[in-house]
């Protein structure tokens, strides 16, 4: 079943240009089983017609709290009360600072005060108004009173202007939608996932690195989030965006992920190591750019410390899963770091099958303990981590009882 299946969500429009894209926000969220319920504000009408809305939804659109017709076939109150999730989008500068100011001088202001259902903004204005203090000062007291606030990205604005204050795009308002009525089993975990590959420098503009992409562990955090945990993402340098709601620390080096492993995995319940960390470094990096003199080349490289095997020495120590990518003789060598690096769980992964493994999308695992094995059969890597993230905290419970 899909997870937004029979959702009761109110989507309200306040009046921002990147309420072009609501329509097709209501037809995705309507794909994934949602019912929604269109609310407009005066301002949303001069961007999108509440027709439009109300072909897609194939709910009428409430716009007015004042209008007879409209209050008869389903009232403001009941409206608040029917809601599983209110979701606004996009929010407004004006529309974030009435709520906080409690006004209910329309209907959507009015619904957000006469509802118990869980609220959540996709802030959507310009630039320096999203930095204004008053616009900050609001966001702070919203999300102190526990509001969802779902973004907003960044990036090129339709002013022209540059940076943090873009509406979230509709593919992530509807994975934010559905992350939001998963199953919060990890709530109260603290999950720090090391991700992607590391650099080692050999001069100024050439370094020793490997092909990881990040997408496994990124997918790991993304679906420990949407179980509930809070989640600190150590990643060595990759091209995709870390999932919304993870604390992102960002590295080159082994060294410098080593350093901030053993910050971060004192203070966690879950300890995961996907980051395919360089096993050398060089022992000497050339202060200058090497000049192509000699036909051979020698580089001495020296042993990096092992991040997850020193996370595993430490006193007080989270539950530890590591990762182990082989080309041969998987099961054996996987079971020998699992021993070897005093982990309680190790998922291995066949990198020298093709369509899985390093930058694919898509992967197949098998998880090892000391006494059992669990295969996770190929799929898109955001599935094996949902199925991952569960097995691991199986055997965290068996661990804590
Ligand atoms: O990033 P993607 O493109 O999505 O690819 C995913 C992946 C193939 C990188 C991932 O699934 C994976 O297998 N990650 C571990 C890669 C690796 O370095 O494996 P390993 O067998 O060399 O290392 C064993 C374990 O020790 C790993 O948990 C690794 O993070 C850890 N390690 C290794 C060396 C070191 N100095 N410190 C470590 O913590």
């Amino acid at each position: 079943m899909q997870i937004l299946q029979d959702k009761k969500i109110v989507l309200g429009i306040s009046g921002g240009i990147a309420a072009y894209k609501i329509p097709e926000l209501v037809r995705r969220l309507k794909d994934q089983g949602a019912d929604v319920r269109v609310v407009m504000t005066e301002g949303a009408k001069a961007f999108i017609t509440p027709l439009t809305l109300q072909a897609v939804s194939g709910n009428g659109v409430a716009d007015s709290l004042l209008d007879t017709q409209a209050e008869l076939a389903m009232g403001h109150i009941e409206l608040a009360k029917w809601a599983d999730l209110i979701i606004i989008a996009p929010a407004t500068a004006d529309i974030i600072a009435r709520i906080t100011a409690g006004l209910a001088n329309d209907l959507l202001t009015t619904l957000c005060l006469a509802t118990d259902a869980p609220i959540a903004l996709a802030p959507a204005m310009n630039q320096q108004m999203w930095h204004a203090i008053a616009t900050q000062a609001n966001v702070a007291t919203l999300n102190e009173r526990g509001y969802h606030l779902w973004g907003p990205g960044s990036g090129e604005q339709a002013c022209g202007d540059i940076g943090l204050g873009r509406m979230l795009e509709v593919s992530e308002l509807v994975n934010l939608s559905s992350d939001f009525f998963a199953d919060k089993y990890l709530q109260g975990q603290h999950w720090v996932i090391t991700a992607g590959p590391t650099r080692e420098a050999i001069d100024p503009v050439r370094y020793i690195s490997n092909h990881s992409s990040g997408k496994m562990g990124y997918a790991i955090a993304h679906a420990a989030l949407r179980a509930g945990a809070d989640v600190t993402l150590i990643s060595g340098p990759v091209a995709i965006s870390a999932p919304i709601g993870s604390k992102l620390i960002s590295v080159i080096s082994a060294k410098e992920m080593h350093h901030q492993a053993l910050i971060y995995a004192k203070k966690c319940t879950t300890f995961v190591a996907c980051a395919a960390v360089a096993d050398y470094r060089v022992a000497n990096i050339a202060e200058q750019k090497i000049k192509k003199t000699n036909d051979v080349m020698q580089l001495e490289l020296v042993k990096n410390h092992d991040i997850v095997a020193d996370v595993a020495s430490l006193a007080d120590k989270p539950f530890i899963i590591g990762f182990a990518a082989e080309t041969e003789n998987v099961e054996h060598y996987a079971r020998g770091k699992l021993m070897r690096k005093n982990l309680d769980l190790i998922a291995a992964n066949d990198v020298a099958k093709s369509g899985q493994g390093f930058n694919s999308d898509n992967n197949a695992l098998t998880l090892f303990s000391a006494i059992d094995k669990t295969e996770i059969a190929l799929a898109n890597k955001q599935i094996i981590a949902q199925k991952l993230v569960s097995l691991i905290n199986q055997h965290y419970l068996a661990k804590q009882s």
